[in-house]
């Protein structure tokens, strides 16, 4: 006892043994096919945490279904006696969900699903709206008016066309032809039960893509969304130069690539990794057997200057375009039991690998420091999904949700000791 006590004082730097974070299970329950996952507060239910898990067969003709779990806090204690509530069944092949903002219609308590993949008979994908208003399972509505089939796998929202009325942007796909998208909120009647009109923004953009306002000389901002093109292998960033920031007069429109040549860019977040008060880029790469994860620092102007890149991690095993490469989505997270930490942890989910690894920063006060310590903290058989990372039970520790896809299991951990 004594012995292995003064090897541990001995061995790990005593400023580790109280700020690491360590990740231990509590347990799984059933989902079949759990993919996307997302934590949502529903305004229904003020406070109180729940799960939603999108689920796909690769069959065709079988049906897709997204589930939730109501007020996680009070299940933690029983996960393996977690049941599933129905939302729909409705929708074929659902990516990403999540809540849509409370300002687009009003209301709270509506989320969005984009679906869609190369399957037969669910290759016709579209941005869909859940109000939960009702209930669930929620009537499912389809906004968007393509007439060939898309895939589609994330929505967000912006007021395009100075209107007022918050519009949907999205990227489509099918193998051949990708594009950056708006879907123009109705103006007139209810919609919920109306087809929104598609407007092409640009070519390139197929899966993820986030919007962020990016400051330029001057002191003014654009409005960016930066885009990880996954079949055309770039990084790029498209923005307006409408003096009021519209988006529907194309000869305004700019378009740029800030990185190529890498692989398959697969996801990304925008998020001040090094703490120099600058954003930056956190973008996943697919490459056979050696993907990674990529910091871009954004320059003083997003539009001209070079992006500086640093590699987080590789060596991520996994073959691009078949099963879904590796690695999958990174989500950065200041973890609430360390609030001295000025740079966010990331976790990164392996996808293909079948890990979900924990990134914490080498030096955490030093911007010039791009050097991470990883690992992976969970191992599944086969594919594991997008993570989501949330405190749900109010404890200072931040819980895990971890869909291992090819298992048919929902796991949580928690960085509670
Ligand atoms: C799906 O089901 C329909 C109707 O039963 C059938 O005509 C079609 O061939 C099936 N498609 C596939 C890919 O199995
Ligand atoms: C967990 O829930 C199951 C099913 O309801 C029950 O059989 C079991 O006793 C519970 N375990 C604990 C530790 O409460
Ligand atoms: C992709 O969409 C384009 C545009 O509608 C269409 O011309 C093309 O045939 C589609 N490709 C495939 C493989 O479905
Ligand atoms: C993986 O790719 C990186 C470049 O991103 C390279 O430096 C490294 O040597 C590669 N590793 C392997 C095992 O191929």
């Amino acid at each position: 006892m004594m012995i292995n006590l003064l090897l541990l004082v001995a061995l790990v730097p005593s400023a580790a043994l109280c700020q690491d974070l360590e990740a231990r299970t509590l347990g799984f329950f059933t989902v079949e096919y759990p993919a996307f996952t997302s934590v949502i507060d529903l305004a229904d239910t003020p406070g109180l945490y729940d799960l939603f898990v999108t689920t796909f067969e690769t069959q065709p003709n079988t049906t897709d279904e997204v589930y939730a779990v109501r007020d996680l806090a009070a299940k933690l204690d029983n996960v393996s006696a977690i049941t599933t509530e129905l939302v729909t069944d409705e929708i074929l092949y659902p990516n990403e969900i999540n809540l849509v903002p409370e300002e687009v219609f009003g209301t709270p308590d509506v989320l969005w699903v984009a679906s869609g993949f190369f399957v037969p008979t669910k290759n016709d994908g579209a941005v869909h709206l859940l109000s939960l208003q009702y209930g669930v399972p929620a009537t499912t509505v389809f906004v968007t008016d393509d007439p060939v089939p898309w895939y589609f796998h994330r929505a967000d929202f912006l007021d395009m066309n100075g209107d007022g009325l918050i519009d949907i942007v999205s990227a489509r796909c099918n193998v051949t032809n990708h594009a950056l998208m708006w879907y123009e909120h109705p103006s007139e009647g209810d919609p919920h039960k109306q087809i929104w009109k598609s407007h092409h923004i640009v070519d390139g953009p197929d899966i993820f893509f986030r919007i962020h306002e990016l400051p330029v000389p001057g002191g003014s901002t654009r409005t960016a969304i930066i885009s990880t093109q996954y079949f055309t292998q770039l990084l790029t960033v498209t923005w307006t130069e409408d003096e009021n920031g519209l988006w529907n007069d194309p000869s305004k429109i700019y378009h740029r690539v800030i990185d190529k040549d890498r692989g398959n860019y697969f996801d990304l977040e925008v998020v001040d990794l090094n703490a120099d008060g600058n954003l930056d880029l956190l973008v996943s790469v697919n490459r056979q057997s050696n993907g990674s994860l990529m910091a871009f620092e954004i320059p003083a102007d997003f539009r001209v200057d070079e992006y500086k890149p640093h590699t987080l991690g590789d060596g991520f095993d996994g073959v691009p375009l078949q099963g879904s490469g590796s690695p999958g989505s990174p989500v950065s997270f200041y973890p609430k039991s360390k609030p001295s930490y000025v740079k966010p942890e990331i976790i990164l989910s392996g996808d293909d690998d079948g890990n979900v690894y924990l990134f914490t920063a080498e030096d955490d006060k030093d911007p010039s420091n791009w050097n991470y310590a990883y690992d992976s903290i969970f191992a599944a058989e086969g594919i594991v999904g997008t993570v989501s990372v949330k405190d749900v039970d109010g404890d200072n520790y931040e819980e895990l949700f971890i869909p291992a896809y090819s298992q048919d299991e929902l796991h949580i951990m928690t960085f509670a000791p």
